[in-house]
C-alpha cells in the first residue's frame, strides 16, 4: 500500500511526482480541483464531483471537456494501485505550462494531476462530542496588498479584457472607485496634480508606484494619494499604469472614452524619463 500520484498520463509513487515551475497552477493558482472519497475502493458521489469539476473548469474558461480525460478510469486505476480501502482522491486541473504572464495568449494543454492517499482516520470524539468553532469576517479575498500567488481573479480579469480587445481592465469598487488593474497600479493627472488610490488592503502597494511618488516629490510635481472615482478618471488629462515589468504605460482610453487628447501627456512623459533605459 502506498500513496500514489498521476501526472499527465503516468502513475508514480506520490513522492516522485513533479510538475514544472511554470505550471500556471503553481504560479497563479490558475486551476480547479475536487476531493473525492472512495469507500472500500468505490468512489462516493463521483458523478456529482465530476459535474462540479466541469462547472469549475467552465467558470475559469478552461475550454476543457473533462469527459475527454477519462477521469473515472484514472480514479479507478489509482485507487487500485494505492491498495488502500478508503482513499482520499485529489484531482487538480490547471491551465497548463507556459512562460509566466497573466494573459493566456496561446492554446495550452491543461495539466491533470491526481493523488491517492489513505482517507484520514479522525479521533472518534470529533463525532461523538462535536467540535467548537469561532466566527470571522469574510476575508476571501480582501488582502490585495499581499502579493499572493492566488491570482486566479486577476487572470480572469486580464483574459476577459484581452478577449474584448483591451490591454487590461481597471478594477472598481462597488462605489465606482478606482483600485488598480489586474497587474498594475493606476495614476491620474488632474489639473496638474498626480493622484493615485491610497495604499489600502484593496490594492498591491506597487514598488513602482512608491518610486514614482518619490520622484514626483523630489521633482516638485504636486501629488496626492486619494480616492479616485471613475468619473474623475475619465475627466483626467492623463492616466497611466505602472508595474515592475511594464514601468509606465500611458492609457489612451478607458471604456472607449479618450483620455485627454489620447496621447501620452507631459507629466507621464516626464516620469517615463526616470526609468534607467527610458531617458
Ligand atoms: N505585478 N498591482 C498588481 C495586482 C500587480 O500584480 C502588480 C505587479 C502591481 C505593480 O507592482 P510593482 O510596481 O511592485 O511591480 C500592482 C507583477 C509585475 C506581476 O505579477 O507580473
Amino acid at each position: 500500500m502506498a500513496d500514489m500520484a498521476y501526472v499527465n498520463g503516468s502513475f508514480m509513487p506520490l513522492g516522485e511526482a513533479m510538475i514544472p515551475i511554470e505550471d500556471r497552477g503553481f504560479q497563479f493558482a490558475d486551476g480547479v480541483y475536487e476531493v473525492i472519497v472512495a469507500y472500500e475502493g468505490q468512489p462516493f458521489l463521483l458523478d456529482e464531483h465530476l459535474a462540479r469539476l466541469q462547472r469549475s473548469a467552465d467558470g475559469i474558461v478552461l475550454g476543457l471537456n473533462c469527459s475527454s480525460l477519462n477521469l473515472e478510469g484514472i480514479i479507478q486505476e489509482g485507487i487500485q494501485r494505492s491498495g488502500y480501502d478508503d482513499v482520499l482522491v485529489y484531482v487538480q486541473i490547471t491551465r497548463g505550462v507556459t512562460s509566466r504572464q497573466h494573459a493566456v495568449t496561446t492554446e495550452l494543454t491543461p495539466s491533470v494531476v491526481l493523488t491517492f492517499k489513505r482517507k484520514p482516520i479522525y479521533e472518534p470524539q470529533l463525532r461523538t462530542e462535536g467540535v467548537s468553532l469561532e466566527t470571522t469576517a469574510d476575508i476571501r479575498w480582501s488582502h490585495c496588498s499581499i502579493k499572493s500567488i492566488a491570482l486566479l481573479a486577476n487572470i480572469m480579469i486580464k483574459n476577459a479584457a484581452k478577449h474584448r480587445g483591451f490591454f487590461d481592465a481597471i478594477i472598481l469598487t462597488d462605489e465606482n472607485e478606482v483600485l488598480e488593474t489586474s497587474c498594475a497600479n493606476v495614476f491620474v493627472i488632474r489639473e496638474g496634480v498626480l493622484q493615485t488610490p491610497p495604499a489600502s488592503d484593496r490594492i498591491l502597494h506597487g514598488i513602482t508606484r512608491g518610486f514614482l511618488l518619490d520622484v514626483a516629490r523630489k521633482e516638485g510635481i504636486a501629488n496626492e494619494e486619494c480616492a479616485v472615482d471613475l468619473e474623475m478618471l475619465l475627466k483626467s488629462q492623463e492616466v497611466f499604469i505602472t508595474s515592475s515589468s511594464i514601468d509606465i504605460f500611458p492609457v489612451r482610453s478607458v471604456d472607449g472614452i479618450t483620455i485627454g487628447d489620447g496621447k501620452p501627456g507631459p507629466i507621464t512623459r516626464r516620469l517615463l524619463s526616470s526609468f534607467p533605459k527610458l531617458k
